[in-house]
């Protein structure tokens, strides 16, 4: 796919992952509406780009939100192509301890927005027979990680929602990818995340890397992609072998439950 003039819309653009991807997205020639909560990190973001950029300043974690941002993405951009599902949260917590309130923004923001945004486009991508959905998730999302129960449940939703849909949208020309990074080096870890990570060995990616990824699956019209290796193979043995890798994660549990306080 050639990425010159389509019409875009980028949640969690003003991110550590999203403010690079709507630079490089802007300069192959794209027209992007940059959704995220934080309206002054987007215009920083905003102003060091150049290219046809729209901020969009919403909040994702409701049906009113949601909805608001595709209307004023929409009257942006006319018709949208493609819909990169980026905004998220995460939560490296005690489940046992959590609040309430998180777990219930957690799966607001990683899983029902992607939903809503792709429910308040597909009529219109159906009625053109055309139209990319990418879903960010995690590797987490197919491995089940201690102390990222919430964040967990949330990218299997997402992973789960984004293999439904592209089976009901297999008779389509509309294009569903799900992408799933492992760790990356943005703000989202939390200096208590990135000392676990040293602690238990967790491999890291440059976020430039993973955009870099992200881009090469939507040109090459990818259905998922599991980034990283062992971690991808991890995915398989998990899917087919869970209680070996329940054996294998013990030690590294421990470890990890360390840097929780
Ligand atoms: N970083 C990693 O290790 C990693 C690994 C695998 C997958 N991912 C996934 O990659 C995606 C991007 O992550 P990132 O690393 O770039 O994280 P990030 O730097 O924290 O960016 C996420 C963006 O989403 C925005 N956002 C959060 N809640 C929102 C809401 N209610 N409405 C609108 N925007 C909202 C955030 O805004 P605020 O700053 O205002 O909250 C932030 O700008 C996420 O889906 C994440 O789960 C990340």
């Amino acid at each position: 796919m050639n990425l010159k003039d389509k019409r875009i819309i980028l949640t969690g653009a003003a991110g550590g992952m999203g403010s690079i991807l709507a630079d490089k997205l802007s300069k192959a020639g794209a027209k992007i509406a940059m959704v995220d909560a934080n309206a002054d990190a987007l215009q920083v973001v905003c102003a060091r780009l150049s290219g046809v950029i729209y901020p969009v300043a919403a909040d994702l974690s409701s049906i009113d939100g949601c909805a608001t941002a595709v209307d004023v993405c929409q009257q942006h951009l006319g018709q949208v192509d493609m819909l990169i599902n980026l905004a998220g949260l995460n939560s490296f917590t005690d489940f046992s301890e959590q609040d309430p309130a998180h777990i219930e923004m957690m799966m607001r923001v990683n899983v029902l927005a992607p939903m809503l945004l792709t429910r308040a486009l597909l009529p219109s991508f159906l009625a053109h027979n055309s139209g990319t959905i990418v879903n960010v998730g995690s590797i987490f999302g197919s491995i089940g990680f201690a102390w990222f129960s919430s964040y967990s449940a949330s990218k299997f939703a997402l992973r789960g929602f984004s293999e439904a849909l592209r089976r009901e949208l297999a008779e389509t020309d509309i294009q569903v990818t799900y992408i799933a990074p492992r760790a990356v080096k943005t703000p989202m870890n939390d200096d208590k995340i990135m000392k676990m990570g040293e602690a238990t060995g967790m491999n890291m990616d440059e976020p430039t890397m993973v955009v870099n990824k992200i881009i090469q699956a939507i040109e090459s019209g990818k259905k998922d992609w599991y980034l990283g290796f062992p971690e991808s193979l991890f995915v398989r043995v998990n899917a087919l072998l869970p209680r070996l890798v329940d054996k294998a994660l013990a030690g590294q549990n421990k470890i990890a439950k360390i840097f929780l306080k």
